[in-house]
């Protein structure tokens, strides 16, 4: 057994990233702390030390004595929380993303403690310097919004801390395993099932998704070498499949199953009539209108997204991972766990 190193506070752990981080966790030097909303979604058991916090509220809910034994105790804080779903007021995503954030930051400073801030790859369509302006009516705009101003109070705060901008993430690049479908997965194999008409990505954009567990091996490590700077598009970049190649790779994954899947036309999803959309039933139409908004996302950064993968390689040990091995394994898991 490795003698812990240091101890993390690990925010939103009964969250995708975070039940992928604490599957990486053990026989690495760090001892963890999980937060859990009271009343939130509860951790699997197995997690002896997990605190009951909200991000909402003033010290995180905590009392006086037991919010000081915690800034005693917390070295590192790997923060995951956050409200993710998209297409909400940007009011809405404030309490967690926003004030959430100045909480953590406001308790790292009490603990001289070092942030790793779980943010996200669509930040790049919010630069100043994209090739593309993200239209306001995207569905991420707001979320997006949210997480670009945490890293903007970070930058601004006087504490030690890195970022991870993870694009998409799909399941574990072994098994497909994830604590809980997201969209990939779920959009996924509604197109296996031959459900999509039409897939709405503009010409020459890639499709970048990567596993989860690439970002908690990378993290993990972050933690383990006492970084404390440094900015990480965990993307596959220039790397990532295209679209036809996706598109494959569900032909691939449906023919396993014993369907067939007919050519599925890649559309401008400039050229999309909203009018017919409204026709569509109201599944196709809300997963069509994501992969639209989605794209668009991409396009703002040229059609393929910055990637620090090579440095996260050679610095972090994240392994070779081919994305399409991956993407297929999530495909397997999807149809055997989350249809
Ligand atoms: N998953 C991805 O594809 C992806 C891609 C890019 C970036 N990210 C970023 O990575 C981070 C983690 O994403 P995820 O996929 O793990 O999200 P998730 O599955 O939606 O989990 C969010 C976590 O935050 C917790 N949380 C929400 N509000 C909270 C509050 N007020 N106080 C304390 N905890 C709160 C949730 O608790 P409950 O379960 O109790 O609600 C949950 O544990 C997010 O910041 C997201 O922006 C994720």
């Amino acid at each position: 057994m490795t003698e812990p190193a240091c101890t993390v506070l690990l925010t939103g752990a009964s969250g995708v990233v975070g039940q992928a981080v604490l599957r990486e966790a053990p026989g690495r030097p760090v001892r963890i702390v999980s937060m859990a909303r009271p009343g939130g979604t509860a951790l699997p058991p197995g997690h002896d030390e997990v605190l009951g916090a909200d991000l909402t509220r003033p010290r995180f809910g905590l009392d006086e004595d037991s919010y000081a034994a915690l800034a005693r105790d917390v070295d590192t804080v790997i923060h995951s929380a956050g409200l993710t779903e998209w297409g909400l007021p940007y009011e809405r995503y404030k309490p967690a993303n926003v004030d959430g954030t100045r909480r953590v930051i406001e308790f790292a400073e009490h603990a001289c403690a070092t942030v790793h801030f779980m943010s996200t790859a669509f930040v790049a369509a919010l630069f100043t310097d994209a090739p593309h302006q993200l239209s306001d009516t995207n569905v991420t705009m707001n979320y997006v919004r949210s997480k670009l101003r945490s890293e903007q109070m970070l930058r601004d705060s006087g504490v030690r801390y890195t970022v991870f901008r993870p694009t998409n993430l799909i399941g574990d690049s072994a098994t497909g395993w994830t604590s809980r479908g997201q969209i990939v997965q779920l959009m996924s194999d509604w197109i296996c099932r031959g459900r999509a008409p039409f897939i709405p990505v503009h010409q020459g954009n890639r499709i970048d998704i990567v596993p989860q567990d690439l970002l908690a091996k990378a993290v993990l490590r972050a933690v383990e070498l006492g970084d404390d700077g440094g900015s990480f598009w965990v993307t596959y970049g220039d790397e990532a499949m295209d679209m036809e190649r996706a598109v494959e790779m569900c032909v691939k994954h449906a023919s396993a199953l014993g369907r067939t899947l007919g050519p599925i036309p890649v559309t401008d999803p400039d050229a999309l009539d909203p009018e017919a959309l409204l026709r569509l039933p109201p599944l196709a139409r809300s997963y069509l209108s994501v992969l639209r908004d989605v794209s668009e996302v991409t396009r703002c950064s040229g059609g393929v997204l910055p990637t620090s993968m090579p440095e996260l390689r050679a610095r972090y040990d994240v392994p070779h991972i081919q994305d399409t091995d991956a993407y297929l394994r999530t495909l397997e898991y999807a149809s055997a766990h989350l249809s």
